[in-house]
């Protein structure tokens, strides 16, 4: 929706009051994660049935995105056998903590980040029991694997776990966001990493495009286990969240519309001729971590435009939506058929990015619900987007309540 600077306070409230009134029957027990009972399983681990997972190092080319094909046999094959992903890849029963001594720590307690059926690109899988997947992983800070469940998702049997897959460099930093610092010549940048502050330093290195880059610091936060208020959050759904880091990148250049009075060459002999030339500054930035042995650990390159003087005649597209969702490119975790729409405005935004001043996405982001995990997969989901533009989050009720994190 592309509305003028006026009209976009009461077509904001009017979509927050419906959004209001619509999230409420739509947001509840859509994480497709919690269908499966991982703190139920049991191992029924069979020397004949395998799983493996290529390439084993992913991101050598320095992209934080990759395909992977996972092939899996079982000598028992059913209708209901499912792959999950476990990141980090070692997600034995040794990493339970036991909430109370009288009750057996389960055996896994960590959910996968994604599933998908044996059978979904496999439909021989049942008769022949054998089956290959293509999976899209993303960097997320730890190592990936694989394995391979019969007996469903209420009580599910492991049967065999893959190799282990990792990107080359696991901790780099990933996902910048940028939203509209509190002065209108203030741009915040925040991003996700590897790296604590007793490792390395954060910093952004920026500047008007082909000119000086400057060093910005960055501060870090994090969350633990003990800081999130209940299930699924600090039990199975709990994920190391990594680092966390801002920097504010102050004293912009406003982009300017420059109004010239110019003598066309051809239309000189009928009248003088107004022509409006938009002077745009573009910006670059790249994150980066000075690690204490002076090496530095670099993102690619981004690029972001300021926002113009305040009271400047200019022309602000923005774009305003709730309730987006998440969903994966490569079609796991399927449950409720909406969140595939996410995906497509994803697409649509980034087609339009051209076109796009400022984004406010109001709320209810990504039905992580206590899955910690989805939330890499949300900001990287929305990259291309929020790395470009100031992509301005507001909360909901839904996102509020601790179960929602
Ligand atoms: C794969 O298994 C699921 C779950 O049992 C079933 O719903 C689906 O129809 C199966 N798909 C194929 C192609 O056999
Ligand atoms: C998994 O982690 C536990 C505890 O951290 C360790 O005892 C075990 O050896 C690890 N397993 C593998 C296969 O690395
Ligand atoms: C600095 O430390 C990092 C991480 O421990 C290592 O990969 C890198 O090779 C080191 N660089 C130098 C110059 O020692
Ligand atoms: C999303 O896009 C795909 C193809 O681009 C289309 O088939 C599908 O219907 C779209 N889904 C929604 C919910 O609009």
């Amino acid at each position: 929706m592309f509305v003028g600077m006026r009209g976009l306070r009461m077509i904001m409230w009017t979509i927050l009051l419906v959004l209001a009134i619509l999230h409420r029957a739509s947001s509840h027990g859509i994480q497709p994660l919690s269908r499966i009972a991982i703190h139920k399983a049991t191992l029924a681990l069979d020397n004949l049935a395998y799983v493996k997972a290529s390439p084993t190092v992913l991101g050598l080319n320095g992209q934080n995105t990759e395909w992977i094909t996972v092939e899996y046999s079982s000598p028992n094959p059913s209708m209901d056998d499912w792959i999950g992903v476990f990141s980090p890849a070692n997600f034995s029963a040794s990493t339970c903590p036991a909430e109370n001594p009288r009750v057996y720590p389960p055996l896994l307690c960590s959910a996968p980040i994604k599933f998908q059926y044996a059978n979904y690109t496999s439909p021989d899988y049942k008769v022949n029991g054998k089956g290959s997947l293509k999976l899209q992983l993303i960097n997320q800070r730890s190592d990936f694997s694989f394995a391979l469940f019969s007996n469903g998702f209420l009580n599910p049997k492991l049967v065999a776990v893959s190799n282990t897959v990792s990107f080359a460099n696991p901790n780099v930093p990933v996902y910048p966001r940028l939203a509209q610092g509190k002065q209108w010549d203030e741009m915040a940048v925040t991003w996700t990493s590897g790296y604590g502050i007793d490792e390395a330093e954060p910093f952004v290195q920026w500047g008007p495009k082909g000119g000086h880059q400057q060093h910005s610091p960055a501060v870090t936060l994090t969350f633990e286990r003990s800081s999130v208020c209940g299930a699924p959050a600090r039990t199975i759904g709990w994920r190391d969240p990594g680092y966390i880091h801002t920097s504010f990148l102050k004293e912009l250049w406003p982009n300017r519309v420059y109004s010239l009075r110019l003598l066309m060459f051809l239309k000189s002999l009928i009248s003088d001729t107004y022509l409006d030339i938009g002077i745009e500054i573009w910006y670059t930035y790249k994150l980066g971590h000075r690690l204490f042995n002076s090496t530095y650990v670099w993102s690619q390159e981004y690029q972001f435009r300021a926002s113009p003087f305040p009271g400047q005649n200019s022309l602000q597209r923005v774009v305003i939506f709730g309730d987006m969702g998440k969903d994966e490119a490569d079609g796991s975790n399927e449950y409720n058929n909406f969140q595939r729409g996410s995906l497509n405005t994803t697409k649509q935004l980034i087609k339009d990015l051209k076109n796009i001043d400022i984004v406010f996405h109001i709320g209810d982001i990504c039905y992580a619900n206590g899955y910690i995990s989805q939330w890499d997969q949300f900001t990287a989901q929305i990259e291309p987007i929020a790395s470009a533009v100031p992509y301005m989050l507001a909360r909901l009720a839904t996102s509020m309540l601790c179960l929602s994190l």
